[in-house]
């Protein structure tokens, strides 16, 4: 057996009264693109943290590469790369200069630092601004030299949070290319935190949903959405009460499957939708909720998220990709 890229146990960061990270154990194998995907606050800065020794954990701990983060924490960053959530370059610098000055904190000897930052530029697709003063870039710029200057130093492990945080789909995509050549062609084993639900299921082979400072499920994307079974059928209502009126009413009738309600949204998630939605809208009458509109498609990480948690990620996220949906005529009474 490899030693595990990472492991930690029960590692927690508390912040005065405020538990960020809460007794979280989790195993990422050597190789793996691994996701932590939360919510704002969710815990995923504050877990990085401790993982590249930025900050020591209250309580637990966690080892990289079999080297413990408490112990030997100058060690560990011989072995890891970060690429923080906002940018630290240095922008009245080039984006050779700014490599350069990442090698030297590392000790890589000049010959090396040229050879490297012109692999890491080549790789990122950045050659032709190589020369270029980083404060003329664009945001997606930025960030490729900011995945590049983390690679300088063959680290085993990169962790990189939030990569695409702002930035366009477009940019979004090639962000992502560049994250999964690295991990191919550099072996390099990757944690990346993300609120993107569409980038831990495009990139990541597993992902671990954590929220309030502690993981609610892990897995691959695909087994997450497999484990909710069957389609996900969103009535819309008029309103929060009517919402949760239905919510309840079907939760206590027990043959609709897994039931939450989030404003004036109910989520049912159940075998053959689209033959149960008569039978919904049947229930719905009768009780006197108005439905707006029937949304039935498969499971998307959102509703993984929200199955496990209650709540949603964030609502501009969910795709439309798959979706039929119903518009019904208002039936006000
Ligand atoms: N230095 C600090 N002092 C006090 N509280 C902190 C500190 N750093 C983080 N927190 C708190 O810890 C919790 C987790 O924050 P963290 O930055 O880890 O979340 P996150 O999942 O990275 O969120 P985001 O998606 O916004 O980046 C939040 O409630 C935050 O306010
Ligand atoms: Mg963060």
């Amino acid at each position: 057996m490899n030693t595990p890229a990472i492991e930690t146990f029960d590692i927690t960061r508390k912040f005065d009264d405020l538990v960020a990270v809460d007794k979280i154990s989790l195993k990422i194998e050597q190789g793996e693109l691994f996701g932590l995907l939360g919510p704002n606050g969710a815990g995923k800065t504050t877990l990085i943290n401790m993982l590249s020794t930025m900050i020591p954990p209250s309580d637990g701990t966690a080892q990289v590469w079999g080297i413990d983060v408490k112990i030997q924490p100058s060690r560990v960053r011989q072995n890891i790369g970060v690429v923080f959530q906002g940018t630290t370059l240095d922008d009245r610098l080039t984006g050779k200069e700014n490599l350069d000055l990442h090698g030297r904190l590392y000790g890589l000897s000049k010959q090396l630092r040229k050879q490297r930052s012109d692999e890491v530029l080549e790789l990122v697709e950045l050659e032709d601004k190589a020369e270029v003063l980083v404060k003329t870039y664009s945001g997606g710029m930025m960030r490729r030299l900011e995945i590049a200057r983390g690679l300088m130093h063959h680290p085993k492990v990169l962790f990189l949070d939030e990569p695409t945080l702002g930035l366009d789909p477009q940019t979004r995509n090639h962000i992502w290319d560049y994250i999964r050549r690295l991990n191919h062609e550099e072996n390099v084993t990757i944690l990346l935190t993300t609120h993107y639900m569409e980038e831990a299921d495009q990139l990541c082979e597993r992902i671990a949903i954590i929220d309030h400072g502690s993981i609610k499920a892990l897995d691959t994307p695909g087994n997450l959405k497999n484990a909710l079974g069957g389609d996900v059928v969103i009535l819309s209502t008029e309103n929060e009460t009517q919402a949760s009126v239905l919510c309840n009413l079907l939760n206590k009738n027990g043959s609709a499957g897994n039931v939450h309600y989030k404003d004036d949204n109910v989520s049912i998630t159940l075998q053959d939708g689209t033959h149960q939605i008569p039978r919904l809208l049947k229930i719905a009458g009768e009780t006197g909720v108005n439905i707006l509109s029937v949304d039935l498609h498969r499971p998307t990480l959102d509703d993984v998220f929200l199955s496990h948690t209650g709540r949603v990620i964030r609502e501009e996220e969910t795709s439309d990709v798959g979706r039929i949906t119903y518009k019904l005529q208002s039936r006000r009474r």
